[in-house]
């Protein structure tokens, strides 16, 4: 089927890439065309494991096309999948600015009947205004549905490839034909529902799997005052197959591109419908706590955060991945810039610009062990492999002071008490 991607971004690329990988000829379209240019040179915009592979082989087979032109990309497309960005509005709404801007392009361009599928994750009742849009600028009978995408990032050519499921929303049979043909070679169940239930699903899901690692960050705290072990807590309770293991990992809270802003959507979405949601407000309020509690921590331990030196290990919101929107490392370094301490920060592949540290200018540096020569502490704020393995002994020599804050329950208490730190873990005594 000839599919086009609005978008190639972290979901946008991997979906265009992986319905190639499935047989489909797909164009990738997006507005910046710098990054166009880069892909069709083979240079990926974004760290995603096994993605290059993935868009190298599909180029070659033909079935891969880059471009910037909206008339190209949607000249003769059976499936239009848009999967441009929807971050936070101020107020907390969803900005819907380049969901429109889609919409009205695609409108422009459209010649004949064609599926248009939204895999960004939008509010309820968007498919009924993008597709009133593209009708109205075209003239054309579309259909719009919502097939909105669960991938994770770091996993995310395995996830697209490899779903839990795919939600297809639409109530049209050519739109759900199309879809499942676009989908055939993908193993799993294909729920088909209503437009509306399609979104909010995916906002359920978010917040559901948002306010699990809520309750763990909970209990984490109790732990540490009754004594107890958060990671065994967490196992004893996941092993029961109605809990589940996943999504209980106590940490720093829950950041990145996804988690807080729909969070976000999903709270001013039941505003405006008068509807209480006490549960994943209390996420949302835990949550911010959870991201600084630990700064906080090392602040009492220390005195005083004025003149310290603090090396960070990790700046992206979770391991392998260069995302740093929204990531707790963020919330932890502006912490520790406000109280008056210097930051140093080491990350495998992610970067922090100035803009998003309110214009503080941070020093990356491209090894752990130098990031660390004299800190008075050294904090773990993402769960890279890498780190898991890195030399305690070594760490400690580089550094100045003997805090070690691990946000991610990274290492065993003994082995980091034996290499001489003060060892600071979350939910462990
Ligand atoms: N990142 C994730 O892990 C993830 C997972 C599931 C769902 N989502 C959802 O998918 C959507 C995309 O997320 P992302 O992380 O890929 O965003 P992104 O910011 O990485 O990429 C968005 C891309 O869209 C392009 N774009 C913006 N307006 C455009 C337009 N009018 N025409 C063409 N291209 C345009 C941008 O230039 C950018 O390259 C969001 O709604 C997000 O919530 C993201």
């Amino acid at each position: 089927m000839k599919i086009t991607v609005i978008g190639t971004g972290y979901v946008g690329l991997v979906s265009g890439a992986c319905l190639a990988e499935l047989g489909n000829i797909v164009t990738c379209l997006d507005v910046q065309s710098e990054k166009i240019a880069k892909l069709k040179e083979g240079i990926m915009p974004i760290y995603e494991p096994g993605l290059d592979s993935v868009v190298l082989r599909n180029v070659q087979a033909g079935r891969l096309f880059f471009t910037d032109s909206y008339e190209d990309a949607i000249l003769g497309a059976e499936l239009i999948s848009i999967a441009v960005g929807t971050p936070s509005a101020d107020d907390g709404s969803v900005d819907m600015q380049y969901i429109e801007a889609a919409a009205r392009d695609i409108g422009a361009h459209i010649t004949e009947y064609t599926v248009i599928a939204d895999k960004s994750t939008v509010p309820v009742g968007t498919a009924e205004k993008v597709e009133a849009i593209i009708r109205e600028v075209s003239g054309v009978q579309v259909d719009v549905i919502s097939n909105p995408e669960f991938l994770r990032e770091g996993h995310a050519v395995y996830d697209f490839l490899h779903p839990a499921r795919i939600i297809i929303g639409t109530t049209a049979d050519d739109a759900k034909d199309r879809m499942l043909q676009a989908y055939e070679h993908v193993d799993c169940p294909k729920l088909v529902m209503d437009r509306r239930s399609a979104e909010l699903t995916k906002y359920a899901a978010n917040s559901f799997l948002a306010t699990k690692i809520s309750f763990i960050n909970e209990m984490a705290v109790l732990a540490e005052e009754v004594g107890a072990d958060i990671s065994d807590v967490a196992l004893g309770i996941g092993s029961d197959p109605r809990i589940g293991k996943d999504f209980l990992k106590a940490g720093p809270g829950w950041g990145g591109s996804c988690f807080p802003k729909d969070v976000r959507a999903m709270r001013h979405l039941a505003k405006q419908k008068g509807v209480p949601l006490p549960v994943v407000n209390a996420a949302h309020e835990l949550n911010e706590q959870a991201r600084i509690r630990m700064a906080k921590r090392l602040e009492e331990k220390l005195g005083s955060l004025d003149q310290k030196k603090i090396a960070i290990l990790g700046l992206a919101f979770k391991g392998n991945t260069d995302d740093t929107r929204e990531s707790a490392s963020i919330e932890i370094i502006k912490y520790l810039l406000n109280h008056g301490a210097t930051v140093i920060a080491h990350d495998p592949v992610a970067v922090v610009a100035p803009n998003d540290l309110d214009g503080y200018e941070l020093a990356h540096i491209d090894c752990p062990y130098k990031a660390s020569e004299g800190a008075h502490a050294v904090i773990v704020a993402t769960e890279w492999e890498q780190f898991r393995t890195i030399d305690l002994l070594k760490l400690r020599k580089s550094s100045a002071g003997d805090l070690l804050v691990d946000t991610r329950n990274l290492f065993d208490p003994a082995r980091a008490k034996e290499a001489g730190w003060q060892y600071l873990s979350i939910g462990r005594k």
